[in-house]
């Protein structure tokens, strides 16, 4: 086996991720409406103070909780906490909604069930009136929708942020016209300020949970949602992203298209793409074409999405079946450019170093990583990280599966490294959860779908030119292959010590935020009294 003599430590790896400015809370009495109002939402789905969550409580807290109990509805006494609280979120709106979607991504903070159960709340809403959209594409862009389009039609998806028209050009191409809900913003905006104040009251009052940052957090969200609600934004990711692909075709690894951008159809509030060719994979029809290669189609995004993320540094970080059209044999194309993630060439690195060391089965090594990286703090040691990395490594050596998750096997790494006080750069976060979901489409599409396979030819090439040198990678590799073959267990079979240590730490942050958000109902008025404190 080749000796990968550890390189000096970048220094980029030592950067902290950069946490957001925190801004103030505009409207500090609309936003306590507004608190109590998400406050009632919670308690009618029992999402408040979960009952589930009622035997951690202190002894004086219980009556509180019984209280808020009370106001639980019909909505509240059916399905897990996650489930309950996500549709708690999809009756509040764009911000609610988002909040969901970025808690989801956390299972490290939530827990595993919790967050995938959140991750299925639905961000559909009755869509707007076809005329109103024709308005707002005419103030938009400053021009006559007849003068951009023809067959202006009703639309064929609506969000709570946005929803998607089809039209022609007038040279003839199908186009999918994205335009904003009207007022939307308005609604962002008040929406954000509450939950600012909520982040606020948090961090005052609740002090276990501030280990969470619930303001950074809030920041995070409000980050986002801004560049959603610009379009050109939008146009820009999905302009950079064709090229991405355009390049990776000239490579001569072309997995996955997206339709160019209308430059002409774009303003603030609108995007014109060319119309995906192909059937949307979340259309039973999709699955029934003549001549559809599934496997190969499974490959493709698998594919598609390392080549992007590892290749280039900039991934569709969205990539689920809705976002996704197919057709036969095998063409894939992705749509909805709202959530791009990059990952610098530290990063990229760290996950070569990672990866490889599962491999090769080199714990330590992947310890000393974390450490060079100033990923975790210089007071816990080195060997027993190493020991906590064996425990997510070594199950899964030497049973023979066909099936790698590279996703889950990162995903079960970064849960360890949480009981290291390591704080993970939200790029890899978004990563990992980019892969898992990735990896649930290929799984869809062929329950017995080799990822290891799919993902081999990209990954060695990437592994090989991060550590070389060359010769030495690839025979490591190859005796490498058939342990990594086996890491698929932790798809199927996850460590049990492991997920029983994780779990022990897990509720008490959620449990900090659910007392917290009483604390805010319950003492409203005392609240009221504080204003120029927590406002300042
Ligand atoms: N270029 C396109 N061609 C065909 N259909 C599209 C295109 N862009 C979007 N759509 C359709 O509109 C839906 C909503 O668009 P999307 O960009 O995904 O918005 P959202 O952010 O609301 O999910 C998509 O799921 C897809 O069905
Ligand atoms: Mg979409």
């Amino acid at each position: 086996m080749g000796d990968l003599t550890p390189q000096a430590p970048n220094p980029a790896y030592r950067v902290a991720p950069a946490a957001p400015p925190t801004e103030p809370v505009r409207d500090p009495l609309g936003a306590t409406v507004r608190l109590i109002r998400w406050g009632g939402a919670l308690a009618r789905h029992d999402a408040l103070i979960p009952r589930e969550i009622t035997h951690l409580l202190p002894g004086w807290f219980r009556p509180i909780a019984g209280f808020v109990h009370l106001f639980a509805g019909k909505d509240g006494r059916n399905g897990r906490p996650g489930q309950r609280l996500g549709r708690a979120f999809e009756t509040l709106g764009p911000v609610a909604i988002k909040l969901g979607q970025v808690m989801a991504t956390r299972a490290d903070i939530f827990g595993i069930e919790f967050a995938r159960d959140l991750g299925r709340l639905k961000d559909k809403l009755p869509p707007f009136p076809t005329d109103q959209a024709r308005a707002e594409v005419e103030r938009s862009i400053g021009r006559k929708v007849e003068d951009l389009f023809i067959d202006f039609g009703d639309p064929i998806g609506a969000a709570s942020l946005a929803q998607a028209h089809p039209a022609y050009l007038a040279d003839g191409r199908k186009v999918a016209v994205k335009v904003l809900r009207p007022g939307v913003e308005r609604r962002v905006v008040k929406g954000l300020d509450a939950m600012r104040l909520a982040a606020r009251l948090v961090h005052r009052f609740v002090i276990p949970a501030r280990r969470l940052e619930p303001e950074a957090f809030v920041e995070t969200v409000a980050r986002s949602m801004y560049l959603e609600l610009d379009m050109r934004l939008e146009a820009a990711a999905a302009s950079e992203l064709h090229d991405v692909m355009e390049k990776a075709r000239a490579d001569g690894m072309m997995h996955m298209t997206s339709p160019k951008v209308v430059w002409d159809g774009v303003g603030k509030r609108v995007l014109t793409l060319e119309w995906a060719p192909g059937v949307p994979m979340t259309d039973p029809d999709a699955a029934r074409q003549p001549g559809l290669d599934k496997d190969q189609l499974a490959d493709n995004v698998v594919r598609a999405f390392l080549i992007q993320a590892l290749d280039h540094g900039v991934f569709h970080a969205d990539l689920h079946e809705g976002n996704l059209f197919c057709q036969a044999p095998a063409d894939l194309t992705a749509v909805d450019f709202g959530i791009v993630g990059r990952i610098g060439p530290a990063e990229r690195r760290y996950l070569a170093e990672i990866l490889w060391g599962f491999l090769t089965r080199d714990y330590p090594r992947i310890a000393r990583v974390h450490f060079e990286a100033g990923y975790v703090p210089p007071h816990h040691s080195v060997e027993a990280f190493a020991q906590a990395l064996r425990a997510v490594g070594e199950p899964v050596i030497g049973r023979a599966a066909s099936q790698v998750s590279m996703g889950r096997l990162l995903g079960q790494l970064f849960e360890i490294t949480a009981l290291f006080d390591m704080h993970l750069r939200p790029e890899l976060i978004l990563l990992q959860k980019t892969m898992v979901s990735v990896e649930g489409v290929a799984r869809r599409l062929n329950p017995d779908h080799d990822l290891w396979s799919a993902a081999q030819p990209v990954v060695e090439r990437w592994i090989m030119r991060e550590l070389g040198p060359r010769a030495q990678v690839r025979d490591a590799l190859k005796e490498g292959l058939a342990a990594a073959r086996a890491l698929s267990r932790l798809v199927q079979d996850p460590p049990q010590p492991q997920t029983v240590v994780v779990e022990h730490t897990k509720p008490s942050p959620w449990l900090g935020v659910g007392v917290g958000v009483s604390v805010i109902l319950s003492a409203a008025a005392l609240l009221l009294s504080l204003w120029p404190g927590i406002l300042g």
